[in-house]
C-alpha cells in the first residue's frame, strides 16, 4: 500500500470557486477531498491557498535556434518551474526541413529524459510533403495533438499560406490543434534589411522591424486561414492590442480561436530595446518584441474578459554570450527570453495583488485553461479526486526580490530581476512528490514524465460537420429551366 499524504489547513483555489478542504494523495493521485483527513504524512497549508500546478503551454529547451541552442535544458527547465509552481510544460519538436516528424519526435523524446516535471510535445510544421501530411496522424497517435507553424523567421522555419492552409485542413480532419506565431515574415525581413542599411545595427532595430501591426496582420491572416479549414486555432505569445483585437473579433463572431499573452509582454516594454547598456537590450530581444506599455492594459483586459486564455512564457533562454553573437547585426541576436521561474509569482504580484485578476482567474490562466484547450483536463489543471497529485501550495504572505543569484535557469540575468514579488510556492509537488519543499527546491532529475494529449473530439467534430453543413452547393436545375441553345 502506498504512503498517504494529507495537505492540511489551506484553502484550495480552483479555476471555478475557492473552499476550505484537506486533500488527501495516494502515489500520484489525489484520492480524497475533504474535512479533517489524516494520513502517514501531513503537509501544513495554513494561511496558504492549494491550487492546481501550473501548466506552461509554450518552452522552448535546449531548442536548436539561430546557430546555437536555447541554455536551459530540460532538466534545468523543469527544475525552474517547478520552484515558481509550474508542474508541467509544453515545448515545442523542431523537425529541420526536410526531416521526418517521427524521428525529430525520438530526438526531443531523447533530450527530455532528466526532466524534474511533467512534460508534453507541439510538433512544429516546418516544411510541407505528402510524408508531413502522412506522419500527421502519426504524431497524434503518439500523444500530441498540436500542430504549430512559424509565419515568421523567413528562410529558416516559416511556412507559406498554402502550406498553412493545407496543414490546417489536415489538422481538422485528424482532430488536432493548430498553433501559429503570427508575424509576417516577409515583411520583417525587408524591414530587417533596410533598417541595417540605414545604419541601425543594436537591438532596438529588432523591435522596429517587427512593429505590431506586423503581428496583427499574421494573426488575422492565420484566423481566415482556420475559419477557411473548418479548425480551431491557438495564437502563441499575443503581444499587443493588434492581434488581440484580430482574436476578440474572431471570438465575437462563433470562432474558437485562443490567444497566450506571455508573462514577459504584460509587465515589460520596448523602452529596455533603448537601455544604453547592449547587453541588456539584446537579452531582452525576443519574438514578438516587447512592446509599447500601452498594449499591456489590452492584454490584461483580455485576460479579465476571458478574450485570452492562458499566460505563458515562451521560456526560450540564452546567455549573454549567446546573445553577442549579434554584437554589430540585431538580426543575428538569439530570440528569445526566460521566465519559467517567475511566471506564477509576477502574475500573482502583478494581477491578483493588484485586484487585475481573482485567485479563481488566476488559476484559470496559469493552469485549469490550458488543460483544457490542450485536451488533459481533468488529468492535469485540476484538484480533484482522480486528478494527478500536481499541486502548489501557494503562501500569498512570502516575499522575494527576483534575482538572478537565486534562480534555477542557467543564464547569468533575469529579465524581471530587481522586481519585488509577493506570492510564491510554499510546497509543489509533482506527481505526489515534493518537488519544492519549504521554499526549497528538491525536485528529482527524470521524475518528469512524457504527457500523452489524445486527439480532439468535439470542438473538431462540431466545425467539420458545420463546414459540411455549409459547404458549397450546386444549384441542381431541370432541363425544363435551361435555355433551349443548351
Ligand atoms: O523569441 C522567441 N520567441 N524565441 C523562441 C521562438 C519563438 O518564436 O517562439
Ligand atoms: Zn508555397
Ligand atoms: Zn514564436
Ligand atoms: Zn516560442
Amino acid at each position: 500500500m502506498s504512503k498517504r499524504t494529507v495537505i492540511k489547513g489551506g484553502t484550495i483555489v480552483a479555476a471555478d470557486r475557492s473552499f476550505e478542504a484537506d486533500i488527501a494523495i495516494e502515489g500520484e493521485t489525489i484520492v480524497q477531498i475533504g474535512a479533517g483527513l489524516s494520513g502517514d504524512e501531513v503537509i501544513d497549508a495554513t494561511g496558504c491557498y492549494v491550487m492546481p500546478g501550473g501548466i506552461d503551454p509554450h518552452v522552448h529547451l535546449k531548442m536548436p535556434f539561430m546557430g546555437t541552442h536555447s541554455a536551459d535544458d530540460f532538466e534545468s527547465g523543469t527544475r525552474a518551474g517547478l520552484a515558481g509552481g509550474t508542474t508541467m510544460v509544453v515545448d515545442f519538436c523542431l523537425p529541420s526541413p526536410g526531416q521526418s516528424l517521427i524521428e525529430a519526435l525520438e530526438g526531443w523524446h531523447a533530450k527530455s529524459q532528466r526532466a524534474c516535471g511533467d512534460y508534453s510535445f507541439h510538433m512544429a510544421v516546418t516544411w510541407w510533403s505528402e510524408q508531413v501530411f502522412e506522419e500527421m496522424q502519426q504524431v497524434v497517435d503518439m500523444g500530441i495533438n498540436s500542430f504549430k507553424h512559424f509565419m515568421a523567421y523567413k528562410g529558416a522555419l516559416m511556412v507559406d499560406d498554402d502550406e498553412l492552409f493545407d496543414s490546417f485542413r489536415r489538422c481538422a480532419a485528424i482532430g488536432a490543434l493548430p498553433m501559429v506565431h503570427a508575424e509576417n515574415g516577409d515583411v520583417v525581413a525587408t524591414m530587417q534589411q533596410k533598417l541595417l542599411a540605414d545604419g541601425i545595427r543594436g537591438p532596438e532595430g529588432h523591435a522596429m522591424s517587427r512593429p505590431p501591426e506586423v503581428e496583427g496582420e499574421a494573426t488575422n491572416r492565420a484566423i481566415m486561414i482556420a475559419d477557411m479549414a473548418g479548425v480551431p486555432l491557438y495564437v502563441v505569445h499575443t503581444s499587443c492590442e493588434q492581434a488581440h483585437e484580430a482574436i476578440r473579433r474572431a471570438r465575437q463572431k462563433g470562432m474558437r480561436v485562443y490567444g497566450e499573452p506571455l508573462i514577459q509582454h504584460l509587465v515589460l516594454d520596448d523602452s529596455e530595446y533603448r537601455n544604453p547598456d547592449w547587453d541588456h537590450a539584446a537579452q531582452r530581444v525576443m519574438s514578438p518584441p516587447f512592446r509599447d506599455k500601452s498594449n499591456q492594459d489590452s492584454l490584461w483586459a483580455g485576460l479579465q474578459a476571458g478574450s485570452l486564455q492562458v499566460v505563458a512564457t515562451d521560456h526560450c533562454a540564452f546567455t549573454t554570450e549567446q546573445k553577442r553573437t549579434g554584437i554589430d547585426d540585431f538580426t543575428k541576436i538569439p530570440n528569445g527570453t526566460g521566465g519559467l521561474e517567475d511566471r506564477m509569482p509576477v502574475l500573482w504580484t502583478e494581477g491578483v495583488n493588484t485586484g487585475r485578476l481573482t485567485k479563481n482567474e488566476f488559476v484559470a490562466v496559469t493552469s485549469t485553461n490550458i488543460a483544457k484547450i490542450l485536451n488533459i483536463y481533468p488529468q492535469k489543471g485540476a484538484i480533484l479526486e482522480g486528478s494527478d497529485a500536481d499541486i502548489v501550495v501557494w503562501d500569498p504572505r512570502k516575499s522575494k526580490v527576483i534575482s538572478p543569484e537565486t534562480q534555477q535557469s542557467v543564464v547569468e540575468y533575469n529579465v524581471f530581476a530587481g522586481r519585488e514579488v509577493t506570492g510564491l510556492p510554499r510546497h509543489v509537488l509533482s506527481r505526489g512528490t515534493l518537488a519544492v519543499d519549504d521554499g526549497k527546491v528538491c525536485a528529482t532529475p527524470g521524475h518528469g514524465r512524457f504527457v500523452k494529449r489524445p486527439a480532439f473530439g468535439e470542438v473538431n467534430k462540431a466545425l467539420s460537420k458545420w463546414k459540411e453543413v455549409t459547404a458549397p452547393r450546386k444549384v441542381e436545375r431541370k432541363p425544363e429551366n435551361m435555355p433551349a441553345c443548351v
